[in-house]
């Protein structure tokens, strides 16, 4: 793609973006170095409005937002998922609030894979995965440009990484793992299964029940998950319904 029409394509997806529209193909208009040159304007403009860098996050989950609706409440509801977790485990308020940003643009990678791969109901072929699994380290690259706390990028480069070690992209194990990496993977991993009200958190899948999906965490763990995050997700989700309500 020329620079000129990432720069078009850059200006319209912008405003798209800003004012919270939905449905438009951005990995279909640009890549993912058009992509940066989209962010950079938007970081530029939260830094000038405010100094924690949330504005930054916000202005990514608009992206995200303007990008996919299903994805960004995927993203929203893993992001109160993980922060919650975060609370659980005695996280200090300022650092749970930074599970819940990065948790909130854990996938903005996936803003710059084809939406035909992402939303296919059918199975993917090894390459077609192999193109998925790029969103992590995408995420990462996107954050690294526009969002001024470092550790959100590198959080996000993480979430699909397994306690085993055969995550990726790194393939880190146990602690090595940054353990808010580890608690986005056990939100995401959860709204995957389960989904919002009635809807599924991907179109091809259907929904599962709460307790069976706890269930599938408490199977993975050891392997897949943090036992330990785990078990404070299992002791929020037992404190009550009440999640969504505040
Ligand atoms: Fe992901």
């Amino acid at each position: 793609m020329d620079a000129r029409k990432a720069k078009q394509g850059a200006k319209v997806v912008a405003g798209t973006a800003i004012v919270g529209g939905a449905g438009v193909a951005l990995s279909s208009l640009m890549g993912p170095i058009g992509l940066l040159a989209l962010i950079a304007p938007l970081s530029a403009l939260a830094i000038r409005k405010g100094e924690s860098g949330f504005d930054e996050v916000k202005s990514a989950a608009e992206l995200i937002r303007a990008t996919s609706t299903a994805l960004y409440l995927h993203s929203f509801r893993s992001a109160t998922y993980a922060s919650a977790i975060a609370a659980q485990m005695g996280f200090r308020s300022d650092r749970v609030k930074h599970v819940h940003g990065a948790a909130l643009v854990h996938d903005i990678g996936k803003v710059a894979i084809d939406r035909e791969l992402l939303e296919r109901p059918g199975p993917l072929s090894e390459e077609e995965f192999e193109e998925v699994k790029r969103h992590s380290v995408l995420g990462e690259q996107i954050l690294l440009e526009s969002i001024a706390q470092p550790e959100f990028a590198k959080w996000v480069r993480h979430h699909h990484e397994r306690i085993d070690g055969t995550g990726y992209p790194d393939g880190l194990s146990g602690e090595d793992i940054p353990i808010e990496s580890r608690i986005i993977a056990v939100a995401d991993a959860y709204d995957a299964m389960v989904g919002g009200t009635g809807e599924p958190a991907h179109p091809y899948r259907e929904c599962i029940e709460s307790k069976d999906a706890i269930e599938e965490l408490y199977r993975c763990s050891e392997s897949q998950f943090d036992p330990s995050v785990v078990d404070a997700f299992d002791q929020v989700l037992r404190q009550g319904d009440t999640l969504f309500e505040s």
